[in-house]
């Protein structure tokens, strides 16, 4: 039996908070994360937890035929604890999204204190959970959430996922695209580093069909990979950043997690994991000096198999950005470690 939980299930990757002076479409009923979770055949059990609006989510979602059974918590009566215990997968888009001129960082100062009382749940009543934290700026929440892990002594470096996915989707629709390939599974692109601009470094170099980017495309190309969040963000115009291409790529990553569990092998899928807790993480934190990086990391019943080193063999251009995407991740990383260990 595979419980999942979705905290922060009513938001924009649901569609409905309102937050302060941003107009957001009020329709607590769509939830295409949950959505997913509930049509997949890999859950039996899906908790929806946010600080509004889950009964309705949860009482929508449950009239839909699929196997999952469906609840949904608010933080009253200890709501929160009853949605995370014993869950077996933790899926966290919870937290407030960027507006146009903002960046990932700037959703620091709100998004840290939620992420590290989410995990904080997680770490008291579902230690053995794989734990997927959505919530930007992830270069920061990961970190934060690893050091409330290791506080509350239960910390699995195996388990915890900073998801990057959307950065991968977006290179394989982008390069799609302008390569005249079909996206999905006849062409991969890892994406490493981490997940804000400059720190997202797509390998075009490691495309899994031998792509070739024309070199008056390369730059522009990158940048789009890179600010593709922003592209969103502008378009949306004040009503939020990705929600629907999130969905569909926190849900890509969440599957791969849950067929691993189950046994599959050769699921493959870059994300933002600590370094010297994973197999093969100590040479990439060797090449960064960093403790927590994306690179492709090959998924088992357990989580993080192993990860492998993505910056053999790479282009000279693929070098210069991975050495931008360091000096800003180490930044990322110090401020997340800091906050969790600086008392309340
Ligand atoms: P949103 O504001 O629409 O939804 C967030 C939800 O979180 C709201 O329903 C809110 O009530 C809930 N929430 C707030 N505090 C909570 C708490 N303590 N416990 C439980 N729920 C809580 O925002 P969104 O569009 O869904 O985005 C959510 C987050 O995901 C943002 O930080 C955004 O930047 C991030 N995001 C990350 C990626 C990625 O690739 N990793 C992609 C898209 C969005
Ligand atoms: C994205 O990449 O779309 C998300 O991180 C949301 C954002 O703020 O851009």
């Amino acid at each position: 039996m595979v419980k999942a939980v979705v905290a922060g299930a009513s938001g924009g990757i649901g569609q409905t908070e309102i937050y302060q002076d941003m107009p957001r479409a009020d329709n607590g009923d769509k939830q295409p994360l949950s959505l997913l979770l509930k049509l997949s055949p890999l859950v039996d059990e899906l908790a929806l937890y946010d600080v509004v609006n889950t009964p309705g989510v949860a009482t929508d979602l449950s009239h839909i035929s699929s196997t999952a059974k469906v609840s949904g918590y608010l933080p009253k009566d200890d709501g929160g604890k009853a949605a995370f215990k014993d869950a077996d997968i933790i899926v966290i888009p919870a937290g407030i999204p960027r507006k146009p001129g903002m960046t990932r960082d700037d959703l620091f100062k709100i998004n840290a204190g939620i992420v590290k009382g989410l995990i904080e749940l997680a770490a008291d009543v579902a230690p053995n959970a794989f734990i997927l934290v959505i919530s930007n700026p992830v270069n920061s929440t990961v970190p934060i959430a690893a050091e409330t892990l290791k506080a509350k002594g239960v910390f699995n470096p195996k388990k915890l996922f900073g998801v990057t996915t959307l950065d991968i989707v977006r290179a394989e629709t982008f390069v799609a695209e302008i390569a005249g390939k079909k996206t999905g599974s006849e062409l991969t692109i890892p994406v490493i580093g981490g997940h804000s601009g400059e720190t997202i470094v797509p390998l075009f170099s490691k495309a899994s069909s031998g792509i070739t980017i024309p070199d008056d495309k390369y730059d522009a190309l990158v940048n789009r990979v890179q600010f593709g969040g922003d592209e969103v963000v502008k378009a949306k115009d004040g009503a939020g950043s990705a929600t629907l291409s999130m969905a569909f790529a926190g849900f890509r990553f969440a599957e791969k997690v849950l067929k691993a569990a189950k046994g599959e092998k050769g699921l493959v899928e870059p994300s933002f994991v600590y370094l010297p807790g994973v197999p093969g993480g100590e040479e990439i934190k060797e090449a960064t000096g960093l403790d927590f990086f994306s690179a492709p990391v090959e998924l088992g019943p357990n989580g993080v198999e192993k990860v492998t080193n993505p910056l053999t063999g790479i282009t000279d251009k693929e070098k210069a950005l991975v050495d931008v995407a360091i000096k800003g991740l180490k930044d990322n990383i110090e401020k997340g470690i800091t906050f969790a260990n600086t008392p309340a």
